[in-house]
């Protein structure tokens, strides 16, 4: 009577019974130790996550430095006339994708810049009046003199052009470490 009642309880080749020792034979963790082991997971997914995200980090910045001292050409910008008549001009330097612009300050101090602002990648252009440089997008303010940001939600100088006037003609000859 017993034995049919034990037998009953437990049919034959019971599917979930297998598939739950199939279960345990793949995952060998028990129910209380599992909650332990999802936070190690996590907590080891997490410092690998960051630790690739850094050394990423470090690459591309390492990379940029890299191509901007390669890039170091010399290209003519143009007469110096036309930056004295407008006090600042436009150009692409090294390549045709990359805005600059270069600048005669009021003190006739010749600077240039890249023109993508260093928060969102918005063009800055010349303030005249205010003898600074300014990103529409977010009011950014760089210093004229450095490109350092003095205003607005920029943190990182403008990367600095170096120019070399060689007699009426201005050239670009690469980029300020
Ligand atoms: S993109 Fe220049 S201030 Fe935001």
């Amino acid at each position: 009577m017993t034995q049919q009642i034990e037998s009953a309880a437990k049919p034959q080749g019971c599917a979930a019974c297998s598939r739950n020792a199939r279960h345990q034979q793949d995952f060998p963790i028990e129910w209380e130790g599992d909650h332990y082991v999802s936070r190690r997971e996590m907590v080891k997914f997490l410092t690998l996550g960051s630790l690739l995200l850094a050394i990423a980090n470090w690459a591309t910045a390492f990379a940029r430095k890299l191509v901007r001292r390669e890039s170091s050409q010399v290209k003519l910008l143009g007469p110096a006339r036309d930056l004295e008549q407008n006090g600042y001009m436009l150009f692409r330097y090294p390549s045709a994708e990359s805005p600059c612009i270069a600048i005669l300050t009021p003190e006739r101090k010749l600077v240039a810049y890249s023109q993508v602002c260093t928060h969102l990648s918005c063009a800055v252009v010349y303030d005249r009046n205010e003898n600074q440089i300014v990103c529409p997008c977010h009011r950014g303010v760089f210093d004229v003199n450095q490109g350092t940001p003095v205003a607005g939600p920029p943190t990182r100088a403008l990367p600095r052009v170096r120019l070399e006037q060689r007699g009426d003609q201005i050239y670009a000859t690469g980029w300020e470490a």
